[in-house]
């Protein structure tokens, strides 16, 4: 069973190839990393896979339904906005088609416990753009994790991160993946690699 998948995928930014002919199968209840040098092309295989861009030849096939959630490698056009941290994360809870609505008390349990898992509760009432890499970089997460997603597509979501927090991530998307979520990560981080079911290493040049 699949949830998301690339198969043969081929991409190219006007005139300079990007990837070429990538198959990827992605499985609930899993952790896929892609690894690859600078410029290797993972950040646009997430995009591709979230749906953000098409592919020039190949396909993408997501299970009917499925819910994706991405976290961007970068993020900066939010700091634009003047939001708390506690608004960055509820805002994760308003998923398309649920764009409208009053938050209930699910949705504030979610976001207080994200919070918590991820060590910024006592910074929600700061804003986004006064907070250091590495906790704007949780809260980002947070913002991602309380999703309730089928697939949660994270690009270098620990870069950022002291060695503690990481490994707090790492528990947590572990968890998630036990739960029944696919998890695919791009990563420089060896220690991910080996947190994987599966990796996908893309090669330098296209
Ligand atoms: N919007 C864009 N327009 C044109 N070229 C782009 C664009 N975005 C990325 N590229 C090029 O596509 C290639 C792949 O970029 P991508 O960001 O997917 O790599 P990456 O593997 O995520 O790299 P990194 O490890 O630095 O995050 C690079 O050569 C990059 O210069
Ligand atoms: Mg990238």
């Amino acid at each position: 069973m699949v949830v998301v998948a690339a198969e043969r995928v081929t991409f190219r930014y006007a005139d300079v190839p990007v990837l070429r002919a990538v198959d990827l199968r992605v499985e609930p209840a899993s952790v896929t990393v892609v690894t690859g040098t600078n410029g290797s092309g993972k950040s646009t295989l997430l995009h591709l896979l979230a749906g953000l861009a098409t592919p020039d030849e190949g396909h993408i096939r997501r299970r009917a339904g499925a819910r994706v959630a991405l976290l961007p490698q970068r993020t900066s056009d939010i700091d634009a906005l003047p939001l708390t941290v506690l608004d960055s994360v509820r805002i994760g809870r308003f998923t398309p088609g649920r764009l409208l609505r009053r938050l209930t008390r699910t949705d504030h349990a979610a976001v207080a416990s994200a919070m918590e898992q991820l060590g910024i509760a006592h910074l929600a009432r700061r804003r986004l753009r006064e907070l250091s890499g590495g906790q704007r970089q949780r809260t980002l997460l947070a913002q991602t994790l309380v999703q309730d997603a089928d697939v949660y597509l994270l690009d270098e979501p620990t870069a950022a991160l002291d060695v503690r927090s990481r490994q707090r991530v790492h528990e947590l998307l572990v968890e998630r993946s036990r739960a029944g979520a696919a998890v695919v990560l791009a990563s420089h981080d060896q220690a991910e690699v080996s947190l994987a079911d599966r990796s996908l290493d893309l090669p330098a040049h296209a």
